[in-house]
């Protein structure tokens, strides 16, 4: 009898212990789609014991389920690319306010929502690349790039995508909405073909040369220095690059943000994810596997994005990048920068 109590009770508290253990999740719904981000949660998961299920898919998709499960949604964080992209969640009151120390001290403020509803966890710059043997003088500003010299040798990707509506909208807050959409029509008259692809694709007009200029996100140009990109990681030695707007305000940088879903059912497990992603440990991963730059002061450089050279980033609060995209949009309509 005492036994058999013993064992039932053995089994009762195996088994609360599992709910317990159960009860320590948190769901991650991400646009992010590289490989290598697997060690992330895996990382999460050893260091707090908490498992980490995953959905995948297009932000617009993820926003959209998301705004359909509504008070329902099993979603405790949203993860995605580009502060534009999320301001767009956080538009549709997807997100909530998070007020944690670590995420305080650890994430420089311009790269976080003012009130906590995403935090930037790893940065990447868009700056100006050219074919070494055709331009003599490359831009040194973003505001160069509509200078008449350059006529027919840049090459940028559609208006509609939201890495460009960014760096406009970044334009629109240093140089007025004026002066953005003059430049914004330069740009659109110095182009070398109408707006296509991806920024992969604009590296490798240089290599066709088909474009003298381009413009993209470092890691693209990055990546076909670790070799594998068809087409241009033979060729990067013809490729030059230039910083943007280092005697003023800095170089365009975007983030990979995260922030707690409005309706998390794991609230505390998702906090324990974004401080874990502001970690030294996620940070380096950051650095290390995926060409980005560290959203945390203080990590060191992966030899990768170190042999770009230092720069100054432009330290606009990153909120403005979603603010001013209307505009952005419609000023790029306007130009014909479809
Ligand atoms: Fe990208």
């Amino acid at each position: 009898m005492t036994r058999t109590l013993a064992a039932l009770l053995g089994t009762a508290i195996a088994a609360s212990t599992l709910t317990a253990a159960q009860a320590q999740e948190v769901n991650i719904y991400s646009s992010r789609h590289y490989d290598n981000d697997e060690q992330l949660y895996t990382g999460f998961t050893e260091a707090t014991g908490i498992t980490v299920n995953r959905i995948e898919g297009e932000a617009d998709e993820l926003i959209a389920r998301m705004q359909a499960e509504g008070a329902n949604s099993p979603a405790d964080i949203f993860l995605t690319v580009d502060a534009g992209r999320i301001w767009l969640a956080d538009q549709a009151e997807l997100l909530q306010p998070v007020d944690s120390e670590v995420l305080n001290a650890r994430i420089p403020a311009h790269l976080r929502h003012p009130e906590g509803h995403w935090f930037g966890i790893s940065q990447r710059a868009r700056i100006i690349f050219y074919n070494r043997e055709t331009v003599e003088n490359p831009p040194q500003t973003y505001e160069d790039l509509a200078d008449p010299q350059y006529e027919g040798m840049v090459c940028l990707r559609s208006g509609s995508n939201i890495y460009n509506l960014s760096l406009l909208s970044s334009i629109i807050d240093a140089d007025g909405e004026e002066a953005a959409r003059e430049w914004a029509a330069g740009v659109r008259g110095n182009m070398a073909r109408d707006p296509q692809g991806g920024d992969t694709d604009q590296l490798l007009g240089l290599v066709s040369g088909e474009c003298d200029i381009a413009v993209t996100n470092t890691y693209y140009f990055l990546r076909a220095l670790d070799g594998g990109v068809d087409g241009l990681s033979g060729s990067t030695d013809m490729i030059g690059w230039v910083f943007p707007n280092q005697s003023g305000r800095g170089a365009h940088v975007n983030v990979a943000a995260a922030g707690v879903a409005v309706n998390a059912p794991n609230r505390e497990e998702a906090v324990a994810f974004l401080e874990y992603l502001s970690s030294p440990e996620a940070q380096a991963y950051f650095a290390n596997q995926n060409n980005e730059y560290a959203a945390v002061p203080g990590i060191g450089l992966a030899p990768n994005p170190a042999s770009l050279g230092l720069f100054r980033s432009d330290d606009l609060n990153l909120s403005v990048l979603g603010e001013n995209q209307p505009l952005a949009q419609t000023i790029f309509n306007e130009v014909g920068w479809e």
